[in-house]
């Protein structure tokens, strides 16, 4: 039997580099490996506790779909769909809550850390708290238990939310007899973390991202704007430089090696700039070219997340029935 992989992002902002290169490539890797199953979807429910804006949510969601389509994802062999068109996890999610102990969420990162500024404001430490943030972890892990995963790829900062999945399946299948599959998290060692204009992790909590699909003017812009030193245009430049390090991303190897003897024997960094823009837009240009595309053509787009939700439906609802059947339901 094939193994199960799923994965979901979260529709909280335009996707950028970061999100790219620690999220979407390595899952397409996972899709283009005959050996699995894969399930990627669009974690809308999840993004509800932060985006209150109902026009920013929709436009959050295209712009998510139509990331994964012009990154290559194959529609046709991975069930790509939109969670809120799974209606079996909110369910399933109300069933496993009650297998979970509050204690257990109580220990999540981003409750704690909520809490924790709360308190520091001298607020109740539950002021910035919903019930959304809260049972997030449970809804991730119906996400995942519902159809039956091996393997989920996240990134570092998700490893407590699967190791939870796994606890809250173990928990069930200990109180009501074996029904789902216990997850394993995957974490991509060797991908790291994704710098940003100013040298701190790409994110957009830190107003620092460029965009994956932003205009080419607008990506030199960016790429233009990223920190450097002081140093002259002749002085040897590190290779540890936010610069270098998106450089080496998008390169191959004898591309990385000829880019770092350049800066082991000195440029400018307006050139080095202007070497990362071209690689960069090299790797992009055609996959944007398919996300305006796709942007202009979301009818196109809906219908392939509208088939998603067929295929991963009747699974879904076997997960379900056999967790209410075992629970006397
Ligand atoms: P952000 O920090 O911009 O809000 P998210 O938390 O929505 O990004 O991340 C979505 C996915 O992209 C996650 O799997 C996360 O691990 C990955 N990711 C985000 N930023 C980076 C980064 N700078 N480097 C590597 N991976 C990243
Ligand atoms: N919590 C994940 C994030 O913030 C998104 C997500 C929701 C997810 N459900 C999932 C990831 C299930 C993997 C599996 O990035």
């Amino acid at each position: 039997m094939k193994k199960v992989v799923l994965t979901g992002i979260k529709p909280t902002g335009t996707p950028h580099i970061g999100n790219y290169f620690g999220a979407i490539k390595p899952a397409l890797e996972f899709a283009s490996n005959d050996e699995y199953d894969c399930y990627y979807f669009i974690a809308d429910y999840h993004a509800l506790n932060q985006i209150k804006d109902p026009e920013v949510l929709k436009n959050n969601v295209k712009e998510l779909a139509c990331t994964w389509l012009a990154c290559g994802i194959d529609p046709k062999k991975v069930v790509f769909y939109k969670q809120s068109d799974l209606s079996e996890v909110t369910e399933l999610t109300w069933l496993i809550s009650n297998v979970t102990s509050k204690g257990l969420l109580n220990r999540a990162h981003a409750y704690k850390a909520l809490t924790q500024k709360a308190t520091e404001e001298g607020a109740d430490p539950d002021s910035l708290v919903n019930m959304g943030l809260f049972n997030y972890p449970v809804l991730m892990a119906s996400d995942i238990l519902i159809v039956n995963s091996n393997f989920v790829p996240v990134g570092q900062d998700q490893k407590q939310h699967v190791e939870m999945a796994r606890d809250i399946a173990q928990a069930f299948n200990k109180t009501y007899g074996n029904t789902f599959v216990v997850p394993k998290e995957l974490i991509k060692k060797d991908v790291g973390l994704i710098l940003g204009q100013d040298g701190r992790k790409m994110s957009k909590s830190y107003n620092n991202v460029i965009p994956l699909f932003a205009p080419s003017e607008k990506l030199r812009k960016l790429v233009m704007s990223i920190k450097t030193d002081s140093s002259l245009p002749t002085e040897p430049k590190p290779t540890d430089s936010a610069v270098f390090n998106l450089y080496s991303l998008f390169a191959n190897p004898s591309e990385l090696e000829a880019e770092k003897k350049k800066y082991e024997k000195g440029l400018s960094w307006a050139e080095a700039k202007q070497d990362l823009f071209e690689i960069m837009e090299k790797t992009i240009a055609p996959m944007r070219e398919k996300y305006d595309y796709y942007m202009a053509h979301f009818d196109e787009v809906e219908k392939i997340l509208a088939d998603g939700a067929k295929r991963v439906k009747p699974i879904a609802r076997e997960t379900l029935d056999r967790a209410r059947k075992n629970m006397g339901l």
